[in-house]
């Protein structure tokens, strides 16, 4: 499929499938030489890190654990500000590797408040990878360690992805059509 709709916008496939495994095979190469005896925690960011979390944790080679977290907003009740709450950790990550899994940084915000609040917990380390990365607006002062394709700074669906909630099913990525 070249093109899909979703809601009133039209998007074009941008990177086929095989060049997104290509990009997963990589990311799982590298962690395979750089974790090998850490028993890793892959932290898998919800919900738009489903799709690369499955893909790539077929290809790790070592003993690993694997758990889904999410940032959720909510009002606080105190104050009118929008508060973000990790939810999902139940593991004790103390003295643990972790690897952060997340589909796209784009602005950093997100990745930032994660490693933010996991910080505290004294895991032994962290590292960040993510499938995508826009250069060219990020803005955090942490460097992911793993990138699977730098991409330009187009809105983009697909293998995960979602445009208001659609769009993540699909095996491809595509970009907006202005
Ligand atoms: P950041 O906090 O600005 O780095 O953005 C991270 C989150 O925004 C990602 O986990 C995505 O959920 C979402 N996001 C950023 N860029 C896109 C995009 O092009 N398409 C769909 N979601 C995106
Ligand atoms: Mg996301």
């Amino acid at each position: 499929m070249d093109r899909i709709r979703l809601f009133d916008k039209e998007f074009a496939l941008s990177i086929n499938p095989a060049r997104i495994q290509n990009a997963v095979s990589k990311i799982a190469e590298e962690i395979n030489r750089d974790l090998t005896g850490e028993n890793p925690i892959f932290l898998s960011i919800l919900n738009g890190s489903f799709m690369f979390t499955s893909d790539l944790l077929k290809k790790i080679r070592m003993d690993c654990q694997v758990s889904f977290i999410k940032f959720s907003s909510y009002e606080a009740i105190s104050s009118t500000r929008r508060v973000k709450k990790l939810i999902g950790l139940d593991e004790d990550i103390k003295g643990r590797s972790l690897v952060l899994l997340e589909d796209i940084i784009d602005t950093g915000n997100t990745i930032v408040s994660v490693v933010n609040e996991l910080k505290p917990m004294k895991p032994k380390q962290i590292k960040i990878a993510t499938l995508f990365l826009k250069p060219g607006t990020y803005n955090g002062d942490i460097n992911p360690d793993y990138v699977g394709l730098e991409i330009p700074n187009d809105f983009i669906v697909g293998y995960g992805l979602d445009y208001n909630q659609l769009g993540r099913n699909y095996e491809g990525v595509y970009k907006i059509i202005q």
